[in-house]
């Protein structure tokens, strides 16, 4: 039963950055207003939309402002959204409105990597919450049920992930119709799936950066991308496809995470000619999976659309419904898992379980 005096309580939102995700979010706000009021019995408001631009045209319009210090200085926000994407000044404003007792929520992955360790400690010290569920697999619900439900009940040994909606479009569109990589490339732009720079898909950085939080969360070290051996897809041609389809697998780039006996972690980003057997082969388009092995679970697949305007945008809003609900204080387990630990990176993986990963995933398309 909800309380009468919460149903009238006005939870106000600052959006930050109306590009694509931010627009959705928007979208999915006011779209699915109704049904948010209703389940979380408080009213919701879009107060700001910081941007550069103007948006004379949209419904929103007469949100949109551009200093970002009326936001940090309005107490009656209490959330902010942030899509500004590329680390600066996305990074500057998080740490701001956490230092100004605002929760925050992100799909900027980059800012995760690279601050998340900081940012998460911010808002422990303020009480508030720093939440990405969108950062990693786009609508796919991952962040939350490997840090609140997976890590809880097992000791989770390795993940395998289709973590980059570009490239995998890419790829299936090869694979399939036999069509160049610039053709199926503009076509993941047209979508809205890829980077303002597509190198950071398709030489991997976006997919080692999610492997990165998600290796963070599940063994509570954050490898920084920098250590962490990428490659991408650019030099896969239409002759590794059919070679990889001869032998029953398809190829798709994989992030990695090992943990290995040592306590140290394996990440690495890379093409693998994944065998027909293995669920991540069959991920097509702009979908990501996450499989994830869990000492008590066995593996877990988790699976939907990586990229993309409203998938994504879900995320977004999922993040702001769970503080919604749960509270603007901070929650312990959301940063016990998140310490920077370069030295635990082992780049080379012992030969047992090479030979491991070749029976049950396959091989990588290149010699390292
Ligand atoms: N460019 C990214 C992708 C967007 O293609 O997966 C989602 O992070």
């Amino acid at each position: 039963f909800q309380k009468r005096k919460d149903i009238f309580k006005m939870v106000n939102v600052a959006i930050l950055g109306y590009g694509t995700v931010g627009n959705g979010t928007a979208q999915v706000l006011t779209g699915n207003l109704e049904n948010l009021e209703k389940r979380l019995g408080q009213r919701i408001n879009i107060k700001y939309i910081l941007d550069l631009r103007e948006f004379p045209d949209d419904p929103l319009g007469d949100r949109v402002i551009h200093d970002f210090k009326i936001i940090e200085n309005d107490p009656d926000v209490s959330i902010v959204a942030e899509m500004l994407g590329g680390a600066h000044p996305a990074y500057d404003f998080s740490a701001a409105a956490l230092r100004a007792g605002k929760s925050v929520v992100t799909s900027n992955k980059e800012v995760v990597e690279k601050f998340g360790d900081e940012l998460l400690r911010l808002a422990e010290e303020n009480h508030v919450r720093y939440r990405f569920e969108a950062s990693v697999g786009g609508g796919i619900p991952v962040i939350s049920p490997l840090m609140h439900s997976i890590v809880t009940s097992n000791k989770v040994t390795e993940i395998n992930a289709i973590l980059n909606g570009t490239t995998n479009y890419i790829l299936s569109r090869m694979g399939k119709e036999n069509i160049d990589y610039e053709t199926a490339l503009k076509d993941a732009q047209k979508l809205g799936y890829a980077e303002a720079n597509p190198s950071a898909d398709v030489d991997g950085f976006d997919a080692c950066r999610k492997i990165c939080i998600l290796a963070a969360i599940a063994f509570g070290k954050l490898i920084p991308m920098e250590k962490v051996k990428t490659r991408g897809i650019r030099d896969i041609t239409p002759e590794h496809i059919k070679s990889a389809e001869r032998n029953g697998s398809r190829i798709r780039l994989i992030g990695r995470a090992v943990l290995l006996d040592s306590g140290k972690i394996h990440l690495e980003v890379a093409p693998y000619a994944v065998k027909n057997e293995n669920p991540l082969s069959g991920v097509d388009d702009v979908f990501n999976a996450i499989l994830i092995h869990g000492n008590y679970s066995d593996d877990i697949m988790l699976y939907g659309k990586g990229a993309g305007k409203f998938p994504t945008a879900s995320a977004v809003v999922s993040d702001i419904a769970d503080i919604i609900a749960r509270g603007n204080s901070f929650a312990p387990d959301e940063a016990l898992n998140f310490n920077r630990a370069p030295e635990a990176y082992e780049e080379k993986l012992p030969e047992k379980l090479i030979k491991e990963t070749a029976a049950v995933l396959g091989n990588p398309v290149f010699e390292s």
